[in-house]
């Protein structure tokens, strides 16, 4: 566990741990604003070949202690768990809850084709659900009984001496609506990558996360960003 050192609770799954990239964009740090709904359309681009470790891309929500509700798009050396086939990502929706994961269904999902996930929290705040979206299917789902949620980011995790990422992660149209206005929320946005683990990675190759179109409406309850584009890292 290397949580000290990311804005958003960051916790390798199971696997033997040798490197791992912190967020590279997040917002709420630092504020006790509440998280309502999430969504966001990720396109993971296309899986590294000859995976021989474990590359998980996700977009997570967290309050800092808590649970925290992750979906993740992964490439490893066989994709046969998911269902899937060399060329192809797997997806899964999860809840990270005591040092431990649970998942909703497991799903390939083909190279740059776009995932749209969504976190909401139910209307009498008594827990969340996160699915998956695939061609207007939902091909994962997974609900939980997780507190509030202040931070959401996403974050390129690395195990096993993974293979790097290949091309760039974009995240459009995300849309995050926060439970009481807060006309200043954006201001706690963090753009960019952070480096932990065993330090091998050039923090130079990392940058620059781009954001493109920060806006807020109904002063400051919902807040949309246009496009973030993670580079390729590989
Ligand atoms: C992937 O794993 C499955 C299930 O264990 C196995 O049948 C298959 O041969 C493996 N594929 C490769 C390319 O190793
Ligand atoms: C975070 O969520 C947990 C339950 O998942 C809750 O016990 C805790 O109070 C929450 N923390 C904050 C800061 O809201
Ligand atoms: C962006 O997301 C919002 C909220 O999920 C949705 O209503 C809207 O149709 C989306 N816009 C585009 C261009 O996909
Ligand atoms: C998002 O931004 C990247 C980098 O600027 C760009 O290559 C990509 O076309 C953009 N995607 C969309 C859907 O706007």
């Amino acid at each position: 566990m290397k949580l000290g050192l990311l804005a958003l609770t960051f916790s390798p799954i199971a696997y033997a741990y040798t490197y791992g990239l912190g967020t590279s964009w997040s917002i709420g740090t630092g504020s006790s604003s509440t998280i309502e709904k999430v969504t966001t359309t990720l396109n993971a681009g296309i899986p590294p070949s000859g995976q021989l470790g474990e590359l998980i891309l996700w977009p997570a929500l967290s309050n800092g202690t808590g649970d925290l509700l992750m979906t993740s798009v992964e490439s490893w050396s066989n994709q046969s768990w998911c269902g899937g086939v060399t060329g192809q990502w797997c997806i899964r929706t999860q809840v990270f809850h005591d040092q431990k994961s649970t998942f909703g269904a497991f799903a390939p999902l083909s190279a740059s084709e776009p995932v749209t996930i969504t976190f909401e929290r139910n209307p009498d705040a008594s827990g969340w659900t996160q699915s998956a979206i695939v061609n207007n299917n939902v091909v994962s789902m997974i609900s939980s009984s997780s507190g509030p949620m202040t931070l959401f980011g996403m974050s390129t995790e690395c195990d096993d001496y993974c293979a790097m990422t290949v091309s760039p992660q974009t995240y459009t149209n995300t849309t995050i609506i926060l439970d009481v206005a807060n006309p200043t929320w954006g201001a706690t946005e963090v753009i960019g990558s952070r480096i932990y683990g065993d330090g091998t990675i050039d923090t130079n190759a990392q940058q620059p996360t781009i954001v493109d179109g920060i806006t807020s409406s109904e002063d400051g309850k919902v807040w949309t960003i246009t496009n973030i584009t993670i580079p390729q890292l590989g």
